[in-house]
């Protein structure tokens, strides 16, 4: 189908990628596909089920006997862990701090690339994650590569979490970011890195409108080249 498009985002956490990747979504009509929720999904099930997880055979099989799905619903995107909807529980600080651990599994990585592949086989998709342009979507139209200083980052996620109503200490949030960038950043499996072809966006002045603006102006750049 020539008039489907892929949009890969990717970067560091609280870059600002999942919100402005529901933005671009709604704005052209695409499925978003958030994939940290798909291993956040998969460690939260691991850590209910007490798996070790360093085990990558047995994260393996439970993953194997896992369904995640993600539902569009008038209030937002849900997660949905086999028939349970999980779309809060798997933003947890337990589930935030062993994802990482998680996600290293070259196993685990290579069944969650393949489902997301299929569901972005069939229609135009704008997926989040730290590996889309890279190895997800190699294809993408448009790959952007968000970034944002770490105390900006903390900041976005301590006014986040004020928000909902949680107490959280910065220094604790900016900690947990920094460790999670270094070890989705080390890891040997896929590791969080700019594709070489992408568009990278330094958000840390920039409104979320903002850095919509850029990225909708990326994609209409590339919706008017002639299809050959
Ligand atoms: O939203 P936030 O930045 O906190 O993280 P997320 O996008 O929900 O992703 C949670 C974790 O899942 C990341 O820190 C990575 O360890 C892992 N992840 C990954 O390895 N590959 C992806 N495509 C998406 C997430
Ligand atoms: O998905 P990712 O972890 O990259 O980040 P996010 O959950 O979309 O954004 C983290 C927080 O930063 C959210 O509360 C956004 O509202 C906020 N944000 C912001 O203040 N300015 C931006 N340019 C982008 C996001």
């Amino acid at each position: 189908n020539n008039e489907m498009i892929a949009i890969a985002i990717d970067g560091p956490a609280a870059a600002g990628k999942s919100t402005v990747a529901k933005i671009v979504a709604e704005k052209l009509s695409c499925v978003y596909i958030d994939t940290g929720a798909m291993y956040r999904a998969v460690t939260l099930k691991a850590i209910n089920k007490q798996v070790d997880l360093q085990n990558e055979g047995q994260l393996v099989r439970l993953l194997a006997n896992t369904t995640i799905k993600l539902k569009q619903s008038a209030a937002g995107q849900l997660v949905l862990l086999d028939t349970e909807d999980v779309t809060e529980a798997i933003r947890s600080q337990e589930v935030t701090n062993n994802v990482s651990y998680v996600a290293m599994h070259p196993e685990i990585r290579r069944e969650m690339v393949a489902r997301q592949q299929a569901l972005a086989a069939h229609t135009s998709v704008v997926m989040d994650g730290r590996d889309i342009g890279t190895h997800v979507l190699p294809q993408a139209e448009v790959k952007i590569f968000l970034i944002a200083s770490v105390e900006e980052r903390a900041k976005r996620r301590y006014e986040e979490n004020k928000r909902k109503g949680y107490k959280v200490d910065l220094e604790e949030l900016k900690k947990e970011i920094e460790q999670r960038d270094l070890i989705d950043s080390q890891r040997e499996a896929a590791p969080l890195i700019k594709a070489e072809n992408a568009i990278e966006i330094d958000t840390t002045s920039l409104s979320i409108s903002e850095v919509a603006e850029k990225i909708l102006f990326e994609v209409y750049k590339i919706m008017e080249r002639p299809v050959n």
